[in-house]
């Protein structure tokens, strides 16, 4: 009989969906991504509870040395850590911050990736530095709070300001899809004609901050993948600045699925406020699925439509 190891005793944790085939991601693991919905909050996990720890690394420098903080503050003593992200989109950082840590790093490189593997030293060093970097604050310039690695924590995007210019006073019932830090949101809810506004994100970051941000009894916020369904009918109005990346990737199939669960949502009539770069190809959906399409204004490389369902 082997020996007794902390991964048979404690719990495995995993943050993302790191390739099978690069780490191997113990059966059970309680997932902590906050782009998953419904996944445990690895800022919120007991200290020192976890046997093991894979992590596939976000891109972001501050939102990735977080990430690892929280990793080892959450592996007990001697816990295995393994780190990986493609080399070009900071993988090929990855060794240099563990050792930052304290770290003693075996480090990889397979399929364009770098897969960093140690155990957690007894005193991981600059982990409160780190943890205090990352995690969410309040922005003097935006006024608003943001965390980073949400989409564009720390300036507003050009498209949803354009956006935000141009939406007229809505009314009734709708849904802002892909909510972010709740910045279409604060200019919806301006309007008293506004009953109720669904704010749904995948980020649960996006999620907690906008919480924060948006504090109007008509706001109801949901951590959720909109490609799964929205489940909301007869809504007067839609907005949003879709996502056209995936996991790094530009994926237009994402904005297209976002425009097919509003024209869903819609009731007859209701209408969507869309903004996107001008580049990518939403037309032809749009007017698959509404009765009228407009462009209503094109700035800055950027394009609103409105549609009429
Ligand atoms: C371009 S950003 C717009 C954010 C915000 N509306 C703004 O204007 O700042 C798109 C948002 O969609 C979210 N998102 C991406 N994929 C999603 C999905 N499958 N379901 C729900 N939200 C998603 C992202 O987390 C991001 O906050």
């Amino acid at each position: 009989m082997g020996s007794i190891t902390l991964q048979d005793t404690q719990p495995s944790g995993v943050y993302g969906t790191p390739p099978a085939e690069l780490a191997e991601t113990p059966e059970g693991a309680l997932q902590f991504s906050p782009l998953i919905p419904g996944s445990r909050r690895l800022e919120e996990q007991e200290e020192g509870a976890l046997g093991t720890m894979v992590v596939l690394a976000p891109h972001g420098t501050v939102e990735r040395r977080y990430t690892i903080a929280l990793a080892l503050r959450a592996l007990a003593p001697d816990g295995a850590l393994t780190v990986l992200a493609p080399k070009d989109k900071g993988g090929s950082r990855i060794a240099k911050e563990l050792k930052a840590f304290g770290c003693d790093v075996a480090e990889t490189s397979r399929r364009h990736h770098r897969i960093c593997a140690c155990t957690r030293p007894a005193l991981p060093a600059g982990l409160d530095q780190a943890l205090a970097e990352g995690g969410p604050r309040l922005d003097d310039g935006l006024g608003l709070w943001t965390w980073p690695g949400i989409f564009s924590w720390n300036r507003i995007d050009p498209g949803s300001a354009l956006l935000e210019q141009t939406l007229p006073a809505l009314s009734g019932r709708g849904a802002d899809f892909g909510c972010g830090l709740g910045i279409l949101a604060r200019t919806i809810l301006t309007s008293p004609k506004v009953e109720h506004l669904a704010m749904i994100d995948i980020d649960r970051r996006a999620v907690d901050m906008a919480g924060r941000n948006i504090d109007d009894p008509r706001a109801e916020l949901r951590w959720a993948d909109i490609r799964s369904g929205t489940g909301l009918k007869g809504l007067d109005f839609a907005v949003m600045n879709p996502p056209f990346h995936d996991g790094g990737a530009e994926d237009q199939s994402l904005g297209q699925a976002f425009i097919r669960r509003a024209a869903e949502a819609l009731r007859p009539g209701g209408v969507l406020w869309l903004v996107a770069n001008r580049h990518l190809p939403y037309e032809a959906v749009l007017k698959s699925l509404f009765k009228r399409v407009t462009p209503k204004v094109e700035a800055s490389g950027y394009k609103i439509y409105e549609a009429v369902k």
